[in-house]
């Protein structure tokens, strides 16, 4: 957090966001759709992958903001396994694309201690990009600083069919197939994600109100934030005004807030009334 004051000067438009940011209470994951490049390139004539193109800026600062703020982890939707339907030619920039800021970032991410993850049915991907993305994976490994979980041909449907399949695998050879039980926690742990908390805010842009098969499990209680910016326009300041929106939230996992809950037994004294009524009629 004290990193995002540094590179934040009184007078600067992110100035107010960033000092009313708690920092007691940022969100520990951050996962976010970059939607909207298309729409993006379109409103200027220009062709789609111009706005993926634009949109490699906002993935640099959105990693460098999350780094400064002492964020944990940032998950970015770069390549989703129905993004193939696409033309060929798009799909290929976008490998062109992502291998060119494997190669441009590799020395900012090491200077920050960022650490790369690759998510997803990555033996799909052309030999070349695998290579290059094993390599940065590779490199950054030891890195202690914010962890960076790139999906790539990645699906929340098949990365649950895959855990399961995992279990299943282990238990054939370990033996213990006839009395295997799954439960929530061995799915969790045998996610791409197993080492990571779930996310605490999902953050989507261009407006669409959909998940698109992004981290179905791990979303379960994930504050959502949806904003109208296409991810090309995606700034700074939209970040740390996410992050705000998400500290004014209530989590309550399924349990009462603060607000409804008596502090000696957890109910309020309207609730008693009216248990009490209920008793008596
Ligand atoms: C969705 O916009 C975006 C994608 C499918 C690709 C996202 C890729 C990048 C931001 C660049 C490369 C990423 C990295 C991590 C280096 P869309 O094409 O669906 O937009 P539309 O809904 O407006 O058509």
């Amino acid at each position: 957090m004290k990193a995002l004051l540094d590179a934040v000067q009184p007078g600067d438009k992110d100035w107010e966001l960033a000092q009313s940011i708690d920092p007691a209470r940022l969100p520990a994951h951050i996962a976010i759709i970059m939607d909207g490049n298309g729409r993006w390139a379109g409103r200027r004539r220009l062709p789609r992958v111009a706005g993926h193109q634009a949109g490699i800026g906002p993935v640099r600062s959105t990693v460098e903001t999350c780094a400064r703020l002492g964020v944990k982890v940032l998950t970015l939707y770069a390549f989703s396994v129905e993004n193939w339907k696409r033309p060929r030619t798009e799909v290929e920039t976008l490998w062109r694309l992502l291998r060119y800021y494997l190669k441009q970032e590799l020395p900012e991410l090491q200077k920050n201690d960022i650490r790369l993850q690759a998510i997803g049915r990555l033996d799909a991907l052309p030999p070349q990009v695998r290579r290059e993305l094993d390599a940065g994976v590779e490199a950054t490994s030891a890195n202690r600083g914010l962890l960076v979980n790139l999906a790539i041909n990645y699906g929340g449907r098949a990365e649950i069919v895959d855990a399961v399949n995992a279990i299943l695998d282990m238990a054939r050879l370990d033996g213990s197939i006839s009395s295997l039980k799954i439960d929530e926690d061995s799915i969790a742990t045998s996610l791409y994600t197993a080492s990571c908390p779930d996310p605490d805010l999902l953050i989507r842009t261009s407006g669409e109100m959909r998940i698109s098969n992004f981290l179905l499990w791990q979303i379960a209680y994930a504050e959502l934030y949806v904003t109208e910016t296409l991810w090309p326009d995606f700034t700074r300041a939209d970040l740390l005004q996410a992050v705000l929106e998400y500290q004014k939230r209530d989590r309550r996992y399924g349990g009462l807030s603060g607000a409804g809950r008596r502090p000696a037994d957890g109910g309020s004294s309207a609730d008693e009334n009216l248990i009490e009524a209920l008793r008596s009629s």
